[in-house]
């Protein structure tokens, strides 16, 4: 699996979807560059949740907030105390670590043993096997989920009680070593700010420190007043925003797992006091269903609950999802209570509340929240796309094809058009169907080495479709049409392609 991450990460590079900042300088930390493809998949990612969250939920309004705020948001929203992780260095190695991250590999471990029994036991008893019950009774599986939750519930304690001493005490216990040194030779544990912070106007008039925002969230916090009397909004209702955030994260790891310019999706959802936990549970599931939707497989997604509660929320689960490297989160659902509109109402001195028609009466609103990162759903989406399988050409050859089998309307590229010779017409011909096409979808023109090889170039991008112009083309207007995912071949109308595209690339 890890061999896979590997490949994959080869892959978005060699295919123009991820590469390195700053390559040609040695790259950056944990900060990457989206290419030709990668930009494509990633805004098609941003469209499928803006149009699920925005243009489908009459009562959700998007912004567009600057990253730039006001520095007194960050104190009112805890973030200058309490934006903090706690690190560890190796003493060895001189690397430094993140505790939770330190702890979440050792987890990983421990569920890694579960699934080796699962592995096992799906190939002693094949079809019959019961997998819920084998989990539930075998005494290793038993024994691992034990030490799972008896680690988790310590962490989350010490975590709780900000005890630094009792953290590395767990790291020591747990025999957590240093993957550079292989070494447990740890400092003492340290509380570390996560934000960037940089000097805004001139030293003449006096230089001000602002924050590059490690969250979106507050944008719309602080924009609440504005779009609920503009957009004469009435509760419940939700604000959505895409936008960068920034934060100084200690351990590159993983690609773009974990970087430090990244992306959000985030919904801001006011309610009234009190029914805050069943929205917290509707949006759950309804944030479930659309990552389901998508068609990776259901057994691939679970909930998480979270075992140490943010100093604003009173309820928290993350949607994890089985990436190569285990199950991580990919988004979080926060029930948030009124402590973000609260501490601005303090810190600003404006008064930040609704005014309910039915009560009569003014009060602050609560609010759930719905924050997923773009780059990791873009990792995500990879990850359970890419796909090495072994075919069979007509002539019994059997070959090897990496195909990213990635939902036809996330796709970069929707059709590929070839022509099958660089002469006789067919060129101007494909022209002539990309032309007709071009202000609906991306196609791409390709007329480059064998059809073959064309195709094979087309599956490791992920084109859903690809034609090829040829002599009869010409004469009856028809293409011959190559699916990806089943690599089967049909005769089309050129006149019906437009349509049958259309209809599969619309969620
Ligand atoms: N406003 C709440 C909030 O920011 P979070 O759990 O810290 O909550 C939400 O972040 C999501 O943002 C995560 O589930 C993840 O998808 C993404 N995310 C957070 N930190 C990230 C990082 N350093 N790199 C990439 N994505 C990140």
């Amino acid at each position: 699996q890890e061999d896979i991450f590997k490949k994959l990460v080869a892959h978005c590079k060699e295919y123009g979807y991820v590469f390195q900042s700053s390559e040609i300088y040695d790259g950056l930390g944990a900060v990457y560059d989206y290419g030709q493809n990668g930009v494509e998949l990633k805004n098609n990612i941003k469209k499928y949740w803006w149009d699920s969250m925005v243009k489908l939920h009459e009562n959700v309004v998007g912004i567009d907030s600057a990253i730039f705020m006001h520095p007194t948001i960050w104190k009112a929203s805890g973030h200058v105390d309490a934006f903090n992780d706690p690190l560890i260095d190796n003493k060895d190695s001189k690397k430094r670590y993140r505790a939770d991250v330190l702890i979440e590999d050792q987890i990983a471990k421990f569920e890694g043993k579960i699934e080796k029994e699962v592995t096992k036991a799906t190939k002693r008893f094949g079809e019959s096997f019961d997998k819920a019950q084998f989990l539930e009774t075998n005494p290793r599986v038993l024994a691992n989920q034990e030490k799972i939750d008896v680690l988790h519930k310590r962490f989350a304690d010490a975590l709780n009680a900000n005890d630094l001493e009792e953290i590395r005490q767990i790291i020591l216990d747990y025999k957590i070593v240093c993957p550079i040194s292989g070494t447990s030779n740890w400092t003492d544990v340290r509380q570390f700010n996560l934000m960037f912070s940089t000097e805004m106007g001139s030293t003449a008039e006096g230089a001000n420190t602002v924050f590059l925002r490690p969250e979106t969230a507050q944008g719309i916090f602080v924009n609440y007043l504005n779009v609920q009397k503009t957009g004469r909004m009435k509760l419940p209702f939700g604000i959505a925003q895409i936008g960068k955030a920034f934060r100084n994260e200690i351990v590159a790891r993983q690609f773009i797992f974990r970087m430090r310019e990244f992306e959000q999706m985030e919904m801001q959802f006011f309610v009234k006091p009190g029914t805050e936990l069943d929205w917290f549970g509707k949006w759950k599931e309804t944030r479930m269903s659309w990552h389901k939707a998508l068609g990776f497989g259901e057994d691939n997604y679970r909930f998480h609950e979270h075992e140490k509660l943010a100093h604003y929320a009173n309820a928290a689960v993350d949607v994890e999802y089985r990436f190569p490297f285990g199950f991580k989160e990919v988004e979080g659902i926060h029930s948030r209570t009124d402590f973000d509109l609260k501490q601005h109402q303090e810190y600003s001195g404006k008064k930040i509340q609704y005014f309910d028609p039915e009560l009569g009466e003014s009060y602050v609103p609560y609010v759930v929240e719905t924050s997923i990162g773009v780059d990791r759903m873009f990792l995500q989406v990879m990850a359970a796309s890419y796909c090495e399988e072994e075919v069979t050409s007509a002539n019994g050859k059997v070959d090897k094809r990496v195909v990213l089998r990635l939902p036809a309307p996330l796709a970069p590229i929707k059709l590929a058009v070839m022509p099958l010779v660089k002469k006789d017409g067919l060129p101007e011909k494909a022209r002539e169907i990309i032309d007709s096409m071009k202000f609906d979808f991306n196609c791409q023109y390709d007329e480059k080495d064998s059809i073959g090889k064309r195709y094979r170039r087309q599956d490791a991008i992920g084109t859903p479709f690809c034609v090829t112009v040829d002599h009869q083309s010409l004469e009856d207007n028809t293409v011959t049409i190559r699916y990806r995912d089943t690599m089967e071949q049909e005769r089309i109308a050129i006149d019906k392609l437009k349509q049958m595209i259309s209809d599969n690339i619309s969620f």
